[in-house]
């Protein structure tokens, strides 16, 4: 069986003195996409806080394809290949596309070994033919698809071999979520191993694999996505809708 991209065992993460992530645990698989739900301030993104180490945390064990990761700083598990879009894009404003994407250029220490398309500005461009056009603009003036866009391809230039995407479909226009849903299923069928975080529950089951739902900071529901699909019990109950 292959070692799976990330497992997360018995996290507990806090805020000073405030306890916001309890026992939470799941894995996800090589090549899979996890959709990580809940409502809002169920602790969606203090999961991925901790993943990256920005949030204080601990854990019985955390592993990246098999290797160990708990305690390691952000820089760190950023060269080993964790990858990050984060909430509200947070690209730099007031620098150019192009300034956004080469500042992220790394390749991570494992490479690119297992086939999948080493991420370069050209590659970039050639896939996202608007950012090339856009390259000498300020990102501060892309419309808020193409910050989207520039966030996730200034992630995939740091080459990871897992991509942590916390609420992309967040203020976009339902045109615009479909463009990043489609970039979303190319880059899992380039075989990257992706957490999606979202609110938008319909665009998570559509492109993940499995599913958890964060509830108060707990783990209240995990399983393959057929598990929640036309659940309307489970959904409302933990979602808030159906
Ligand atoms: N920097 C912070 N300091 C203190 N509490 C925080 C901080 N960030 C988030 N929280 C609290 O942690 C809980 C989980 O928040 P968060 O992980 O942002 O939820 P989500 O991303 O699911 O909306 C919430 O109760 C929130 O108020
Ligand atoms: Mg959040």
């Amino acid at each position: 069986m292959a070692t799976d991209a990330l497992v997360l065992d018995g996290l507990d993460s806090f805020y000073g003195d405030s306890h916001v992530l309890h026992d939470v645990s799941f894995s996800v698989g090589a090549g899979r996409v996890l959709g990580l739900l809940g409502r809002n301030g169920a602790g969606k993104s203090t999961c991925i806080g901790s993943i990256i180490g920005f949030v204080r945390s601990r854990a019985r064990d955390m592993r990246l394809f098999g290797e160990p990761i708990a305690g390691l700083s952000p820089e760190a598990l950023s060269y080993k290949g964790i990858g990050l879009v984060p909430q509200g894009r947070r690209i730099f404003p007031t620098l150019t596309v192009r300034e956004n994407l080469t500042v992220a250029a790394r390749t991570s220490a494992q490479g690119q070994g297992d086939g999948r398309p080493g991420w370069t500005l050209r590659h970039v461009y050639e896939a996202f033919p608007r950012l090339k056009e856009r390259e000498k603009q300020f990102a501060g003036s892309l419309s808020g698809g193409e910050q989207q866009m520039l966030a996730i391809c200034r992630a995939l230039m740091t080459n990871p071999r897992l991509l942590l995407l916390d609420e992309p479909s967040e203020g976009l226009a339902p045109q615009i979520i479909q463009e990043v849903a489609r970039v979303l299923v190319d880059l899992k069928r380039s075989g990257l191993a992706i957490v999606l975080v979202e609110q938008n529950t319909a665009l998570a089951t559509d492109i993940a694999d499995d599913v958890v739902i964060l509830n108060s900071g707990r783990v209240a529901h995990s399983g393959p996505v057929s598990t929640i699909r036309s659940n309307e019990q489970l959904l409302e109950k933990l979602l808030g809708i159906y």
